[in-house]
């Protein structure tokens, strides 16, 4: 039986950072499965799959054959056996994630992989609907959210801290529109599971929220009789 910890929330949150941290204080592998629904989304780019094309978009997924691997800690992501990290951070294969992960055909096909993961290995995996459909036995769900303005304020410090000029008012608008996406579509919205703890990081630092699920872990461990160890 494997250990599973789950972390939901909207973007900018957070979650990555913070569940990359609590994986390696852990000793378990991270799954971002946000980069799983970008290798398909740059997947679907590439075939020139029109955004709005649900046929589209069911015909061409097939196609995708998207699996996972670590170098150095770090998760790889493979698209028909090429790694495409370098790729999928862009803000046009984020738009296309966004308009894609809705088809229950694509989610089918990443729920199934990231179901298997969370088999076999120990992990700690970060989504929108990890705690909800994915892994609805989670040892430990955490809802992970911030203000859209803290959120914004966060984006736009890493953008500039790049050198690239933002406007943060446009920042939250669009943080806001894409909440607003990913809360209302019909499968597998984001909403906190209802045995998730909410942990609202607006005012918290990153190693505090760190702490904060650590100690859920710690209770759930000793609540269970030390399962795990
Ligand atoms: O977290 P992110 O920005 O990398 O996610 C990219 C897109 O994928 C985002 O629009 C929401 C979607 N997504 C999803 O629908 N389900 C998940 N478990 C993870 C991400």
């Amino acid at each position: 039986m494997s250990y599973q910890i789950a972390i939901d929330g909207p973007a900018g949150a957070g979650k990555s950072t913070i569940a990359r941290k609590v994986a390696k204080q852990k000793g378990f592998i991270y799954v971002d499965t946000g980069a799983m629904y970008r290798a398909m989304a740059y997947y679907l780019l590439t075939k020139k799959v029109n955004p709005e094309d649900e046929h589209g978009i069911e015909e061409n997924c097939k196609n995708a054959d998207i699996t996972i691997c670590y170098e150095g800690g770090e998760q790889v992501v493979l698209l028909n056996g090429e790694n495409v990290n370098g790729v999928i951070r862009r803000e046009e294969v984020g738009n296309m994630a966004s308009a894609s992960s809705p088809n229950p055909k694509v989610r089918e096909r990443l729920t199934l992989l990231q179901k298997e993961l969370a088999k076999t290995n120990n992990v700690v995996m970060d989504g929108r609907d990890i705690g909800t459909c994915v892994l609805p036995d989670a040892d430990v769900k955490v809802y992970l959210t911030a203000s859209a303005r803290v959120r914004a304020k966060r984006r736009f410090d890493e953008l500039s801290e790049k050198g690239i000029s933002c406007d943060i008012e446009q920042i939250e608008a669009d943080i806001m529109k894409r909440d607003e996406q990913d809360m209302t579509r019909k499968v597998a919205p984001l909403k906190q599971a209802e045995d998730a703890v909410l942990v609202d990081s607006s005012n918290m630092s990153i190693d505090e929220v760190v702490g904060v699920i650590l100690d859920l872990c710690e209770k759930c461990e000793k609540e269970r009789d030390c399962r795990w160890k």
